[in-house]
């Protein structure tokens, strides 16, 4: 039993004294006012996206598709107006979307279905809700479908990309 108590206040000093030691670590703490470091900017993930035009808004017929590429020729997207407002809506009822056009699971085109308002892969029967960011609603894919980044200009009725959330299939960074 003595042995016991020995190695119970062995393990409780030694850890104890570990502990003290990874507790005299010392960690700094920025101050709200500190200036961000250079490897915060380094580390940054903004990316220097163009802005281009998707189309007008009154132009965009409701549930259906407009095909746009952003932010290069190299990739196609959608633009949609729901008919209804949604998250991330843009335009004068806040419900028009767009998102790129590449499965996330290998890259295979998605086409809009306007009975299930969803976006559906043919390749591997992945579904994403445009209604809800581009959320992976079920198949092979893990990711849900990018996100392009919408402005609305009332005085002009012109909806443009601004951005992207998300990862382009295929890429490295969205912006080559
Ligand atoms: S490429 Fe779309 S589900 Fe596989």
């Amino acid at each position: 039993m003595e042995d016991v108590k020995l190695s119970r206040r062995f393990f409780l000093k030694s850890t104890g004294s570990a502990a003290a030691v990874a507790g005299s670590v010392v960690i700094p703490i920025q101050s709200a006012n500190a200036a961000p470091s250079a490897a915060a900017a380094v580390s940054s993930t903004a990316l220097p996206y163009p802005k281009k035009v998707a189309g007008k808004a009154s132009a965009m017929p409701v549930n259906q598709p407009v095909n746009f590429n952003y932010p290069d020729e190299s990739s196609p997207c959608y633009a949609i107006r729901m008919g209804n407002p949604v998250p991330g809506g843009v335009g004068p009822n806040r419900d028009i979307v767009a998102y790129s056009a590449m499965c996330t699971h290998m890259g295979c085109p998605v086409t809009y279905d306007g009975g299930s308002r969803t976006f559906k892969c043919g390749c591997h029967f992945s579904i994403f809700d445009p209604e809800n960011h581009g959320q992976m609603v079920c198949g092979q894919a893990t990711e849900n479908l990018p996100s392009i980044k919408l402005e609305y200009d009332a005085a002009t009725d012109t909806v443009h990309a601004v951005g992207v959330d998300g990862l382009i299939y295929g890429r490295q960074s969205n912006v080559l």
